[in-house]
């Protein structure tokens, strides 16, 4: 089973990749947001759990949080983390693992639905996910909107990280539905440099696949704190239903 882009390097340095991400201003909304959703000692599925930046803190606020992952690696940090025994983890792939319970939540979290890059994978993760949820249960996932209509004419390169730490550009390709991430970052003077490529994928898109698996959409935002979704919104909150 491949480990993807998350391999020891990027484990141990997550954090430091991407601080914004820790920021008490993200997690709480995002934990909040979460917790509403599973209810008083409600149960949820993170896909991607990563090295538990938000299972942990979930799991704080009284929820039962199992997580799946790809990469021993990020499971690996997850494990030195103080709460880390009370996360179960899965090792496999989102798409077509099932943990053998359901869940009144599953939720996938900061673009990763992206890394699955065939339409066919992503489809199968909704069909996946509405076999593991309760009835009535939620499926929540946050990602980007596709930055297509900010591109200049004839451009297929969009910055989305630019600071004297980072930069990052994603390279659209419209006919594959592909965009590579190019990361740069400068680590003791030192430059360190990843690209990983991600379908990206439409609103509309991805509520179509929880129809073809039998969900409907419940809400959709523009953030954690219930923005509203709008034409300009460059980030979504969308929460899909089982039905009961
Ligand atoms: C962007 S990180 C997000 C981690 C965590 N959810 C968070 O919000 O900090 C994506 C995570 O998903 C995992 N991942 C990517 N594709 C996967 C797949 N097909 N199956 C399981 N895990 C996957 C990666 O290994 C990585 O840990």
């Amino acid at each position: 089973m491949p480990e993807n882009n998350f391999d020891e390097h990027i484990a141990q340095t997550y954090e430091d990749k991407w601080p914004e991400l820790f920021d008490p201003a993200v997690v709480e909304p995002t934990v909040s947001f979460l917790a509403h959703l599973a209810g008083p000692g409600g149960t949820a599925l993170e896909l991607g759990v990563g090295t538990g930046r938000i299972a942990l803190p979930l799991s704080r606020r009284g929820v039962q949080v199992h997580g799946i992952e790809i990469s021993r690696a990020m499971v690996a940090q997850l494990q030195t983390k103080p709460g880390a025994e009370g996360i179960g983890v899965t090792i496999g792939d989102f798409a077509t693992t099932r943990v053998g319970h359901t869940f009144a939540l599953v939720y996938l979290l900061r673009n990763t639905i992206t890394n699955l890059t065939t339409q066919d994978e992503q489809v199968e993760c909704f069909r996946t996910v509405a076999a593991q949820l309760e009835p009535g249960g939620c499926f929540l996932i946050e990602v980007y909107v596709p930055e297509l209509r900010r591109l200049p004419p004839g451009q297929t390169i969009h910055p989305f990280a630019v600071t004297s730490a980072h930069l990052g550009f994603e390279e659209y390709d419209v006919a594959s539905q592909i965009a590579i991430s190019h990361h740069f970052w400068v680590v003791d003077s030192r430059l360190e440099t990843r690209s990983s490529p991600h379908r990206y994928v439409w609103p509309s898109e991805l509520d179509l696949m929880a129809r073809i698996a039998g969900m409907t959409l419940r809400e959709r935002w523009g953030g954690w704190k219930r923005e509203p979704f709008t034409s300009d919104s460059r980030n979504h909150v969308s929460v899909w239903r089982k039905p009961l």
